[in-house]
């Protein structure tokens, strides 16, 4: 069976500055895929590439069959795939419930329909007892948790989520591992998650893809990435994972 997410060969420069460079990689459906590297690797860029917030200067983005190279973000949506964002930007003055639906608009056509399927992402991210708080109100746990929520309501087949366990505490990272195994097994999602928090990533990871300097230095199990000397030098600092 093809792969549900196919990168070939995709690179992006910022004014002259490579960001991401020839980067190949693809994730089978319902796969948990870690992308890891140091600050400036070019994992958001990456992201941003297959979310059509940037095009590609070269390569290809294959979803589902399709080839979805360039599309606009609403497009990408449309196409099965959800994101976060690693800045979080829920509408502050919106309920929690609100911001949500805002998402399920883009799978509902009803605002009745949307609200429902709402509340049902609320309630697997655990926030359904915040539904009716402003977002402004919400700890960082909270707002961490309402942004995967928001990505979810789109009615996404695959999730990207970028570093949505920075910042939170180990017992708050931990619930959010056991959240998104059960989004896994209970929603059939296929999950690709940057993140810095190696706790997170050899948790939940099936797969790793390491990205230094914009290049994919190493891919596979998490336990033979973390000894891989390569990744050691470059990234973990010979730290002892
Ligand atoms: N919109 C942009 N305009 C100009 N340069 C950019 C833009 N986005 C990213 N860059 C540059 O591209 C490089 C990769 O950035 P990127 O945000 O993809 O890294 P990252 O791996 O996500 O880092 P972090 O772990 O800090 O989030 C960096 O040098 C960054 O300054
Ligand atoms: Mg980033």
């Amino acid at each position: 069976m093809a792969p549900l997410l196919q990168v070939e060969g995709v690179a992006k420069s910022f004014r002259g500055l490579r960001a991401v460079s020839d980067v190949s990689f693809a994730v089978e459906a319902k796969e948990i895929f870690g992308i890891i590297g140091p600050n400036g690797a070019g994992k958001t860029t990456l992201f941003n590439m297959i979310a059509g917030a940037f095009r590609p200067d070269r390569g290809q983005v294959q979803f589902d069959g399709r080839d979805i190279t360039g599309f606009r973000p609403d497009k990408v949506c449309d196409a099965g795939i959800g994101r976060t964002f690693q800045i979080v930007q829920p509408f502050a003055e919106l309920t929690v419930l609100e911001n949500v639906t805002v998402g399920a608009l883009h799978a509902h056509r009803e605002v009745a329909a949307a609200r429902l399927a709402a509340a049902d992402c609320l309630d697997l991210l655990e926030l359904g007892h915040r539904r009716h708080m402003h977002a402004s109100n919400l700890t960082l746990p909270d707002r961490k948790r309402l942004e995967v929520a928001r990505a979810l309501a789109t009615g996404p087949k695959l999730i990207l989520l970028d570093e949505v366990m920075a910042g939170l505490r180990p017992t708050e990272t931990d619930r959010m591992v056991v959240i998104l195994q059960r989004l896994r097994a209970e929603a059939g999602l296929t999950i690709v998650l940057i993140e810095h928090v190696m706790r997170a990533v050899m948790a939940l990871s099936d797969r790793v893809m390491v990205l230094h300097h914009g290049e994919k230095i190493a891919e596979g199990k998490p336990e033979a990435v973390v000894r891989d000397p390569a990744v050691l030098t470059s990234y973990l600092g010979g730290a002892a994972v």
